[in-house]
This record gives structure tokens, C-alpha cells and sequence, in this order.
């Protein structure tokens, strides 16, 4: 049995964004007031968490949660990372402390309701109270840059079309586009259920079939034209078909787990702001991760061809966002005046998510 309010806040901060659902987190409660988050990241099986910096802005994302979940109860979190045990895992203590400042409620009321949305948005302009409210959502020496016009959003569909192309035929990313997904599913505990992808049912079915093998996946890419399909749908039509793309600048660029600990906190005030103010978000990290990867000459793929893509996805972000910005990029999306997905991720029910179950 969790005390409460600890019980309430911990419930409430399950429901932060992580990289393909992964809540790469588990709690220890040591008493009513103090509890430690032991971190993991995804390393050991997912290439686009290489470095553990997706992981790391997940943290984040719950750091920020547990925030805003603590509000109500006239309680503030203060964190504190104990040392790295190996490079894949941290732990943070956590101590609730009295807290007597105003209560974000509508940022608190979206933490539930905030979600992805990776269908086709409405190309409607984001209207100027919103631009507003966005630009005042990160926290201070993180800016956003937005990209919204048609020409602007059709250089950035096209980026990340061929950054689309590099993820299907990339076969170190084969297993973890295989295992994320829980397919015939509307919603999903621990992954992202293949309803929430968005895809017709013919690319789904092709999918299917293709993802049992990366053989099959490989067989499809060189004879029919396999990724191009996905790359179509998931990638060009939704990047042109939103209000805009918006990059979170970093005050500097990330050196540290510290760095991409604030970075994701910035992530998720952004977004519980989109889903406050009636603008749905979708990710679209993998053409920084790319960037990153290429920056730091990180072999992320065998395949020299996708590492010479990569190369160039780098150079297309410096075109599109500017070469002294793109490096401080930590979080780029798009965002439009959308329905609320009607299929998404879950969460693993709390008791799950207990440190030593
Ligand atoms: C650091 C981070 C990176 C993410 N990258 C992507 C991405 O590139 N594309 C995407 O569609 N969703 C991305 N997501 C969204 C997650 O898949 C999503 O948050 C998770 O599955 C939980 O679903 P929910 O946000 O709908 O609750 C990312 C989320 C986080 C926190």
C-alpha cells in the first residue's frame, strides 16, 4: 500500500510521454513524503536510444509530471540524481516538500488527456494567442523555433521522408520497430498499438506480414518499393499536413544526463500546454537522433549507405533550422488544431511499476 497523497501523485505521473512507451522508470517508496525513481535506458535493444538521451529526456517528461501532480496536494518535489550504478541506470531521491505557489491546474487537468497524435492534422495557422502560450511554455533559456508555412513545411516533410527511409531499411531498427508494436490493438499498457499509427488497412496488412522477418522486410524494400510506402504515409503527409513544426532550443547544447533531464521537462510542458490549449502534438525525433549520431560518429547502423543518409538528414536540420541552432534542437514535433487520438498508449497499471516486483 502506497500512502497517499504519494499514491495520487505517483498514479497521475505514470501518464508522462516516454519514447515508444518504454517508462523507462520504477518507484521505491521509503516513506509518506520520500520515494526514489530508479532510471534505466533502452540501450541494449533500441538504436534510437544508442546514447540513452531518449531515455533521459523521458526522465525528464516525469520529472515535470510529478511536478505539476504534486501541486494540488500544496506539495513540490525536490530531486536529487545519485550516481550513475553503470551507464545504463541512475537513481533520483525524490523528497516532497511543502510547496504554497499557484497551482498550474490546466497544465494538471492535460496530464491524462495529452497524447500522440500521428494521424494527418488540419494545415489551419496556429493562432496568435497559441503561438503565444507555446513561446511561454518552456522554461526560461530554452526558446522554440517554428516552422509553418507551406514551403517551410514541405522542406521539412521532405527531411523527414528521407529520415523515414533511413528507419525501414535499417536493420538494426528492424527489431525495435517489430517489438514496439502491439498489433490489432486500440490501446497498449507497455507499446504503441497499431491502431494509434494511423496506417490504411492495405500498408497495415503489408506490415504485418512483412514485419515477421527482417527477410521479408528487406525482400519488400529492394523489390517493391517497401519503404517508400511508410515513408509516404507516416512521414511526408503528415509533415506537410499540420499547423507547423516547432524544434525546442536547448540554452546550450546537451553535455549531460542533467541536460536532457531539463530538456525533457521543457518537452512536456510544451506539450500538456498544445493539449490545454486544443493542439495536438507528434514527435519527430528520429531526424535529431540521426543528426546527433553523425555529429558525434556514433555507428548507429553497419549499413554505410544509411550512415551517408544520415549525414545528410544533419545537414538538411542545419539547412532547415539554422547550423549554430540545430545542435541545441532537443525536441522537434509538429502540432495542429486536431481531433484527440481515439487510439493510443497506456500506461502499466502503478503496482508495475514498483521498484523490485
Ligand atoms: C523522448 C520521446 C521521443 C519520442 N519520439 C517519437 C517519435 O519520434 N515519433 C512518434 O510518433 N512518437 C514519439 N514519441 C511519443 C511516444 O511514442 C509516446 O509518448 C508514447 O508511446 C506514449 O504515448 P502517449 O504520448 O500517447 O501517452 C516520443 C516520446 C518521447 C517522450
Amino acid at each position: 500500500m502506497i500512502p497517499e497523497p504519494l499514491h495520487s501523485i505517483l498514479d497521475s505521473a505514470r501518464w508522462a510521454p516516454s519514447g515508444d512507451n518504454t517508462q523507462p522508470w520504477q518507484f521505491e517508496v521509503v516513506d509518506d513524503l520520500n520515494f526514489i525513481i530508479h532510471a534505466h535506458d533502452t540501450r541494449d535493444w533500441c538504436v534510437y536510444d544508442r546514447d540513452g538521451h531518449a531515455s533521459e529526456l523521458s526522465i525528464g517528461t516525469l520529472l515535470e509530471t510529478l511536478t505539476l501532480a504534486a501541486q494540488p496536494f500544496g506539495l513540490q518535489p525536490r530531486f536529487e540524481l545519485q550516481d550513475h550504478t553503470d551507464a545504463q541506470r541512475f537513481a533520483i531521491r525524490v523528497s516532497l516538500m511543502p510547496y504554497a505557489g499557484p497551482r498550474e491546474r490546466a497544465l494538471i487537468n492535460a496530464i491524462p488527456t495529452r497524447s500522440v497524435q500521428r494521424l494527418p492534422m488540419p494545415q489551419t495557422a496556429l493562432r496568435d494567442e497559441h503561438l503565444a502560450a507555446l513561446h511561454a511554455s518552456v522554461p526560461q533559456g530554452y526558446s522554440l523555433q517554428i516552422k509553418s508555412s507551406l514551403s517551410e513545411r514541405w522542406q521539412v516533410a521532405r527531411m523527414l521522408f528521407a529520415s523515414g527511409l533511413i528507419r525501414y531499411r535499417c536493420p538494426e531498427a528492424y527489431p525495435v520497430h517489430r517489438d514496439i508494436i502491439e498489433w490489432d490493438a486500440t490501446f497498449s499498457e507497455d507499446r504503441i498499438p497499431e491502431h494509434a499509427l494511423g496506417a490504411d488497412p492495405l500498408t497495415r496488412m503489408l506490415m504485418r506480414w512483412a514485419m515477421k522477418s527482417w527477410k521479408r522486410v528487406d525482400w519488400m524494400n529492394r523489390y517493391a518499393g517497401g519503404a517508400i510506402t511508410p515513408a509516404l504515409q507516416f512521414d511526408l503527409a503528415t509533415g506537410l499536413r499540420c499547423a507547423a513544426h516547432v524544434l525546442i532550443v536547448a540554452p546550450s547544447t546537451p553535455a549531460g544526463t542533467l541536460d536532457w533531464i531539463a530538456a525533457g521537462r521543457a518537452v512536456q510542458r510544451l506539450w500538456l500546454t498544445c493539449e490545454a490549449e486544443g493542439l495536438r502534438l507528434q514527435p519527430e525525433m528520429t531526424p535529431l537522433i540521426f543528426a546527433r549520431f553523425m555529429r558525434e560518429q556514433q555507428m548507429f547502423t553497419q549499413v554505410e549507405k544509411l550512415r551517408d543518409e544520415a549525414r545528410n538528414i544533419q545537414q538538411r536540420l542545419d539547412t532547415i533550422w539554422g547550423a549554430d541552432i540545430a545542435p541545441r534542437g532537443v525536441f522537434m514535433c509538429r502540432v495542429g488544431y486536431a481531433q484527440a487520438a481515439t487510439s493510443r498508449s497506456i500506461r502499466r497499471p502503478l503496482r508495475h511499476l514498483l521498484h523490485g516486483r
